[in-house]
């Protein structure tokens, strides 16, 4: 979800307002998604290198996150949506920590859409703490060093519990990764949008996933795979 302060920029507004506009954005997706039967959706909200920011714009990112659960959760409960954080907890506010921890508790019976919301997030940070796990395990004797297989470590990883994606869609015209998922987007379709996050609407996602059903996915092989349903 990128391209929220250049939007603000772009009308004369302060980042704030990019970002105000981005959470809508947000919303609107998580209803599409909902509708088109999408079964995971994963947002990257907020990196490990965000806390570079200033200080203000930290405090207003954590606010929109903090008033996005308080005042969104009640729908998306109804909406039949279960959500989950990844990304670093420890170190967190303590509020933050709860609200989070409500949000997965209440909506954790929920089948419709998995909405996962990377906060606090980085690859590289989750590789290194699920290898520490690791270690740890293999220190105390309950894991076996050959026992670590890419399923195994897989399981160590924040998104233990979600499937690699798909399709990844990065707005604002970048075209980089910037630490989203390394690991788990091995093989993942990456779409690259020139319109900014809060332009992002039922139309671009549909244009993305168009995009993602003419590719042909051979994960190293050379015969095209199964269509992956969506
Ligand atoms: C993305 O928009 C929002 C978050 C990182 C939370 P940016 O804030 O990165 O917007 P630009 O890149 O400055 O336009
Ligand atoms: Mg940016």
């Amino acid at each position: 979800m990128d391209g929220n302060g250049r939007w603000a920029k772009a009308r004369g507004l302060p980042r704030i307002a990019g970002h105000r506009a981005g959470v809508e954005a947000l919303r609107q997706t998580v209803r599409t998604a909902g509708d088109l039967g999408i079964p995971w959706l994963t947002v990257y909200a907020f990196s490990s290198e965000n806390w570079s920011r200033p200080q203000s714009e930290i405090s207003d990112l954590l606010g929109l996150l903090k008033t996005f659960i308080r005042r969104d959760l009640a729908e998306l409960h109804k909406a039949g949506v279960r959500v989950r954080m990844i990304g670093a907890r420890e170190g967190l506010a303590k509020d933050i920590r709860l609200l989070i921890e409500e949000a997965e508790s209440l909506t954790a019976d929920n089948t419709s859409l998995n909405l996962v919301i990377a906060f606090n997030y980085g690859s590289r940070d989750e590789i290194v703490r699920a290898t520490r796990s690791i270690a740890e395990a293999v220190a105390a004797g309950s894991i076996r060093p050959e026992d670590i297989t890419q399923e195994s470590f897989a399981t160590f990883l924040d998104t233990h519990f979600v499937p690699d994606p798909d399709l990844i869609i990065r707005t604002s015209g970048e075209l980089r990764l910037s630490n989203f998922l390394l690991w788990q987007g091995a093989y993942s379709e990456l779409v690259f949008l020139p319109c900014y996050w809060p332009d992002f609407g039922k139309a671009e996602l549909l244009g993305a996933i168009k995009s993602f059903e003419a590719r042909e996915r051979r994960f190293g092989g050379v015969t095209p795979a199964r269509d992956v349903a969506l």
